[in-house]
């Protein structure tokens, strides 16, 4: 595989992930309570529609089609988003799971962006790296938004829990959230043999300290 087709599918990536982002934005802005940050999703889904004009820009300067490849990580972080609007969540909770799903969106682009954006200046495409580099701007920008809209969130989180100390009684668990309770446990269990060594000479580590 050439340089230029490494290239290719990490733009064709990103290129799907923000179409992909274009369609999921509006749903979680509809889902956040706080305003100011439906407000700032709302801001980062035109500054998304930009983003899919700026790719196509750079794929023109290649001389190539943009399309030809899905981003399945971003179907899957995007699904996340999608559980967590669903959630039995309410007030500043729910804002806070929506800015833990929006912040992984943000962090996967920014890993996308990184890497394009090395491979175009690595096979000297100055204009297609200066266009992704718009891009990784805005989702460095976006991300420090969200961190710092979490901030009175978490604030407002807090007395909203002091307010439903009493109401400690727990809807059942929905067969989604049953399944995901499942395969939580296949993840650790499939993981425990390789743990098992790191695990026993932690626990030496620990005991010649004491
Ligand atoms: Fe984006």
């Amino acid at each position: 595989m050439a340089l230029m087709d490494v290239l290719l599918d990490e733009m064709r990536d990103l290129y799907s992930a923000e179409n992909q982002l274009v369609k999921a934005l509006p749903k979680v802005a509809k889902g956040c309570n706080d305003d100011s940050l439906k407000s700032q999703i709302k801001n980062h889904l035109e500054e998304t529609k930009g983003q899919v004009l700026r790719l196509r820009e750079a794929f023109g300067h290649l001389g190539k089609k943009p399309t030809g490849q899905h981003c399945n990580g971003m179907e899957g972080v995007i699904e996340e988003g999608q559980d967590a609007l669903e959630k039995d969540e309410e007030g500043a909770n729910k804002d806070l799971c929506i800015v833990g799903a929006t912040l992984r969106v943000e962090h996967y682009e920014v890993a996308g962006y990184t890497v394009a954006i090395s491979l175009a200046k690595a096979l000297k495409q100055t204009d297609v790296a200066a266009l992704l580099n718009e891009n990784l701007k805005e989702e460095l920008a976006a991300a420090k938004a969200l961190q710092a809209a979490s901030k009175p969130l978490l604030k407002q989180a807090a007395s909203e829990d002091d307010a439903d100390e009493n109401e400690d009684e727990k809807k059942p668990k929905s067969a989604k959230e049953k399944q995901s309770e499942q395969e939580s446990q296949e993840d650790e269990e499939e993981a425990a043999p390789e743990l098992q060594g790191k695990a026993a000479s932690k626990a030496a580590k620990t005991s010649k300290r004491k």
